[in-house]
């Protein structure tokens, strides 16, 4: 089923679509395709089917990512140079490693491997349509991907400005593996943090609120900003989240009006940082987030369902902490304590990116429902802003 999604994703696409590459931090929907499929190739039917014969030698070299362990790899700002495998070609490599896969669904020693498999394929899910989005972006036509767009929910308005307060206190971080089911290794292992009280907002942060930091010179007055932010966003020339085109926006739907009361979306860490200066407030740490997750459903508000065909933001903000964006949080992407990659190329998956990125919390409505937990650790670099990535205020009490 997770592999049937990733398949649907792309039925809307042609080749050409699945083939183009719009700068290096993207990768084609035919290179999606394929990645996920070598993942499982190599890992799994390569090392642990006796007999097992790849689908192309040649392959490997074109669909390894960053995996050192598996030798050289195509440079990654050239992924989209790759016209040939074509996309039936790719879809039919698929094909071949899901039939050989299912040889092997029995074996208990193996379905963590699997599991991590299809986690793996989740993730690139999302990033397939951020990819594609950006993509479709640098198109003049501002073609649509899809529609429609979620379905715009009567006329109600942003859920009014609240805060859950906490009183902090030494709290139980991260998970605890085992029979607490799937998790990455990044969120482990558990450990106790001690928090001073604090607040969470109820809701993200609107266009509305983002407009109203434009208009007041958010994006002109250093004061609001962190020294690498501000020469960053003035390397770039930045005004507005990514997609915003004066009071439109690129959607997966195409340029659609701005809607005043939905998260904003697509703005970076360090955008995120001003923001929350100008508004008088902060970042939550990851620390933070996790602990007000508790109790709260992870599998609500907007994320990915298989067969919706309509994506993107609530209107209104989804209720809850999961949904519509990612939520930026203060918090250095680091090891846990005692944390130690596994053994092997798998042990490459997370550990390695522990260096100058920030964590996000929550979910968004790119991340296929069921995939993101209290525990997740999602990561960028500060300057990234393809991501469905909004913002969530804290405040110290
Ligand atoms: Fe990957």
């Amino acid at each position: 089923m997770v592999r049937g999604l990733t398949e649907a994703l792309v039925a809307p696409l042609s080749d050409a679509d699945a083939t183009i590459q719009s700068m290096p931090d993207a990768s084609p929907a035919k290179w999606h395709l394929a990645h996920t499929t070598w993942f499982f190739e190599t890992f799994v039917l390569r090392d642990h089917l006796p007999g097992y014969r790849l689908f192309d030698d040649a392959w490997p070299f074109l669909f390894n990512s960053y995996y050192e362990a598996e030798g050289p790899r195509h440079a990654r700002p050239q992924r989209g140079m790759l016209s040939r495998p074509a996309l039936d070609e790719v879809l039919a490599y698929r094909a071949h490693v899901d039939a050989h896969v299912e040889l092997l669904l029995h074996r208990a020693d193996l379905a963590e491997l699997i599991a991590l498999g299809l986690n793996h394929e989740q993730q690139h899910q999302e990033l397939l349509l951020t990819d594609l989005k950006h993509a479709l972006s640098l198109n003049p036509l501002a073609p649509a991907y899809a529609y429609p767009r979620a379905p715009e929910s009567g006329t109600a308005s942003a859920v009014p400005m609240d805060w859950h307060r906490h009183e902090g206190g030494l709290h139980r971080i991260g998970h605890g593996g085992g029979e607490a089911g799937f998790a990455f290794d990044n969120e482990g292992p558990a450990h106790e943090v001690l928090l001073e009280p604090f607040a969470l907002a109820r809701r993200l942060v609107t266009n509305r609120e983002w407009a109203e930091f434009v208009a007041d010179g958010g994006y002109r007055n250093p004061a609001l900003w962190l020294s690498d932010g501000w020469a960053w966003i003035n390397a770039e020339g930045l005004t507005a989240p990514l997609y915003w085109r004066e009071d439109m926006a690129f959607t997966l739907s195409g340029l659609q009006p701005i809607l005043p009361d939905a998260p904003v979306a697509h703005v970076s860490f360090y955008e995120a940082d001003a923001f929350a200066t100008w508004a008088g407030h902060r970042l939550p740490t990851e620390f933070e987030w996790e602990v007000a997750a508790a109790g709260h459903d992870p599998s609500v508000g907007v994320q990915l369902d298989a067969g919706a065909g309509a994506f993107g933001i609530h209107p209104q903000g989804s209720p809850g902490l999961f949904g519509d964006c990612w939520q930026w949080t203060r918090s250095a992407y680091l090891p846990y304590p005692r944390f130690r990659p596994a053994a092997g190329a798998v042990g490459e998956y997370n550990g390695k990116f522990m260096s100058g990125q920030c964590v996000l919390k929550g979910a968004s409505c790119a991340t296929p429902r069921g995939h993101s937990r209290a525990t997740y650790r999602n990561f960028f670099p500060p300057d990234k802003r393809w991501q469905f990535t909004g913002v969530r205020l804290a405040k110290d009490l």
